[in-house]
């Protein structure tokens, strides 16, 4: 090697063409060495040393095993003695920092051949590749999670047509028969069956994001504490819980039910981790992310509502920790956990504009945080979201436009029009409902799905009918909304998450048509 940090023999000038040399060799953004076929350095750059935490004499003079970290010295053995066999070769490493973040590096080797074809020594060129891991990492794990979501909200598309016919069946046989104990008997588990099923499918399409959800400002601390009553009564007495915020009022736009749903999953998740006991920790704060940080989350910079719950208990390993977002992902014991707590955490926070941060260390515990979009817009009076809704007297009589494409569905949801006292109309698509709009004015309301076939769905009815009945209310049901938020916010209808009980459809009526 010429560049090296002695004066230059030649022309004795010390500021000549080899300082020169070695200054770019410095300045370029590559790790750059070389090193002699007794495995010892002649050549590092600055940034080939800085790379192992040290300076460039620290470098030069060494043999290789004594600077490089072992578990790199064992993964790259093999190829560097390949390189002093005269192969050319490219290959990547990764190597822990004193933080214990894994780097990557992309390195390639190329021998130094003698005149008489003898290897003297080996140049070695490399590159930090780890921002552009991370990149591609986030973009797998992103496109991965995308996939899922379509995948999963589909089975609960289906799924939710089937237990609408389930349980609306089973509601109209029980009422069929509502003194027969015979009957009851058999109606009562099934009817819990498929409670439980449309739970699951309700977790599933919050993890999907396709849930609809009704945002508001809510006070977060007001909700934890709240919620905390309900946490407490379901955790031992080994665990101790206590809730702490930074700040007097914190604000967060969102949807109060689903994350009192979220924080539960994770209290309970905590309290799974922590069998001898422990110590489980409901914290709020405002959190600021600047450009980085944001970036990092995929979110935009700004203001959140970070609430964040701790937990004292066993941790999670790297592969667990790596899959715990997936829907279905579980450690736990058959009938014990479904592994659709943390997928439905995450949903919910994307869907609201938001994110999750998971840390966790093995017998350390666990973190999770929440962030949410915080906003200045004063919160709903407490209670306003779980007005009862009062008994729907006005609806007897009202005729309603039945939109469905699925025959059992609307069988079941004609019924439970029928059974509050409304007259119904029914259309199969939504080409054949504009043309009953146009042709029969006695209608007073119209309750569509929103996937349908032909070329009229939902949201297109809701326009035709805007401009030609502006005044008729429409709801729209669905158990799969693309985009559930845009549908109500766009076209301004409120959303029949399906399945639906009687109850939940008469309160909806009622609202609208008060
Ligand atoms: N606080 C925690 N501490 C340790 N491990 C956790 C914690 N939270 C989640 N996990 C791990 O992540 C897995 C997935 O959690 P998730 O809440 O999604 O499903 P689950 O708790 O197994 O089932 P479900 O919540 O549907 O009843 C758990 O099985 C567990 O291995
Ligand atoms: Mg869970």
């Amino acid at each position: 090697m010429d560049i090296d940090d002695r004066p230059s023999a030649q022309t004795g000038d010390p500021t000549g063409e080899n300082r020169r040399l070695r200054d770019i060799m410095d300045a370029i953004p590559a790790h750059i060495a070389y090193f002699d076929d007794s495995w010892t350095y002649r050549y590092a750059n600055k940034a080939y040393a800085a790379w192992f935490g040290r300076e460039s004499d620290q470098v030069v003079g060494h043999r290789i095993v004594d600077v490089v970290p072992a578990e790199v010295f064992d993964a790259v053995r093999e190829p560097l003695g390949r390189a002093l066999g005269g192969e050319r070769l490219t290959y990547e490493y990764t190597m822990s920092d004193a933080a214990g973040r894994t780097l990557y590096a992309r390195s390639t080797l190329v021998p130094d051949i003698g005149a008489a074809g003898e290897v003297l020594g080996c140049y070695v060129h490399a590159v930090d590749i780890t921002e552009q891991r991370r990149t591609q990492h986030a973009l797998a794990q992103a496109q991965k999670m995308e996939a899922i979501g379509q995948l999963s909200g589909g089975l609960a598309h289906d799924f939710n047509n089937m237990l609408t016919v389930v349980m609306g069946n089973l509601a109209g046989l029980r009422e069929a028969h509502p003194d027969d104990a015979a009957i009851e008997e058999f109606v009562a588990p099934a009817m819990q069956a498929a409670q439980g099923g449309a739970q699951l499918i309700e977790r599933l399409l919050a993890f999907s994001r396709q849930q609809p959800l009704a945002p508001r400002p809510v006070e977060v601390n007001e909700l934890i504490l709240g919620m905390a009553k309900l946490i407490r009564r379901s955790l031992p007495e080994t665990i101790a819980l206590h809730t702490a915020s930074r700040n007097a009022e914190l604000v967060a736009m969102t949807d109060a039910h689903q994350l009192e749903s979220a924080l539960l999953n994770l209290a309970l998740n905590a309290r799974d981790a922590m069998p001898e006991g422990g110590e489980l920790r409901i914290e709020s704060a405002v959190e600021t992310l600047d450009a980085a940080a944001a970036a990092e989350l995929d979110i935009p910079p700004g203001d959140y509502v970070q609430v964040t719950v701790r937990d004292s208990g066993t941790g999670m390993d790297a592969t667990t920790l790596a899959h715990v977002f997936e829907p279905f992902f579980t450690t736990k014991r058959f009938g014990m956990g479904s592994g659709l707590g943390l997928p439905m955490v995450y949903g919910f926070a994307r869907q609201s504009g938001g994110a999750v941060r998971i840390r966790s260390r093995q017998a350390c515990g666990t973190m999770v945080a929440l962030l949410l979009p915080r906003t200045v817009a004063s919160p709903a009076a407490a209670g306003e979201a779980g007005r009862a809704a009062a008994p729907a007297t006005h609806l007897a009589g009202q005729l309603v436009l039945l939109v469905e494409d699925d025959p059992e569905v609307r069988t079941v949801v004609r019924k439970q029009l029928a059974a509050l006292g409304c007259s119904v109309l029914e259309a199969e698509n939504g080409q054949e409902a504009a043309d009953i709009v146009e042709n029969v004015a006695a209608i007073s309301l119209v309750l569509s799905d929103v996937v349908m076939p032909g070329g009229l769905d939902g949201c297109g009815l809701t326009r035709f009918i805007r401009r030609f009945r502006p005044g008729l209310p429409v709801i729209l049901m669905s158990g799969y909304v693309d985009q559930a938020d845009a549908i109500t916010q766009d076209l301004g209808v409120p959303l029949l998450a399906k399945p639906f009980s009687k109850e939940r459809l008469s309160a909806m009526l009622d609202a609208i048509c008060r």
